[in-house]
């Protein structure tokens, strides 16, 4: 898809109309399509840190057996807090970035020492904590304790991105707040991460059959797909 020319961002007040069909289109959408992952069959706060820190830099696919395998192993945080390096890089292994299972241990000590054994349910108390940025603090606000908190990973960005016609970080965290229906946050949240990583994809999207595509400010830009380029070149 090519990229919309600068001039035409999206202004705040066009952004207000094309919030209403995005939220309801994409709620609408969600309710049919969403995928049935592991730990949205949780609100346990731990559990919800593991999968974000998992699935910081890790396709959702290679997640899924870790994610269960680690909390087999771990099951709350004062198992992971009494882990050993070396077993605890083996449960981790293959997903790479090993500094992550060691923050989470930290993590985990850390919530012992100060927080009683909870995981904090306030922004403050998550990105206090290293290994916890912006984004899984809001992750974690909105799915394990139901706040309309925005989070921004690559799937969301890339979806507002081009939605709203949005260019930088800022207007982008923005819109992900701006966009949640109140008492909403989990949803909205979750049904971006799926539309972002099926429909909105990064390489090729399907615009074509879109289902926000009558107020997406990118879709008069987007490419046919590429079959039908191919079928018309072979016709030209
Ligand atoms: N990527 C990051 N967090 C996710 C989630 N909760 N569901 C699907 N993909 C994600």
């Amino acid at each position: 898809m090519e990229t919309m020319p600068q001039t035409s961002t999206t202004s705040q007040a066009a952004a207000a109309r094309l919030v209403r069909p995005f939220q309801r289109t994409l709620l609408r959408w969600y309710g049919r399509h969403q995928r049935p992952l592991p730990w949205r069959k949780t609100r346990d706060p731990y559990k919800i840190l593991v999968s974000e820190i998992m699935l910081q830099q890790t396709q959702v696919d290679r997640v899924i057996p870790k994610y269960h395998e680690f909390l087999r192993r771990y099951p709350t945080v004062h198992e992971l807090a009494r882990a050993r390096v070396r077993e605890l890089r083996n449960v981790w292994y293959p997903l790479g970035y090993n500094v992550r299972p060691l923050r989470l241990r930290t993590i985990a000590r850390r919530v012992i020492r100060q927080h009683g054994g909870k995981i904090p349910d306030s922004y403050d108390g998550l990105i206090a904590m290293d290994g916890i940025g912006r984004y899984t603090a809001g992750a974690v606000l909105s799915f394990a304790f139901n706040r309309d908190a925005a989070t921004l990973d690559t799937n969301v960005a890339r979806l507002l991105q081009r939605y709203f016609g949005a260019s930088t970080n800022r207007r982008l965290w923005e819109l992900a707040q701006r966009v949640i229906p109140r008492g909403k946050g989990y949803e909205i949240n979750q049904a971006m991460m799926d539309f972002g990583a099926a429909v909105c994809t990064a390489r090729r999207p399907q615009c074509s059959t879109c289902v926000l595509r009558r107020s997406c400010r990118s879709y008069p830009y987007a490419q046919p797909p590429a079959a039908s380029r191919a079928r018309r070149r072979r016709r030209d």
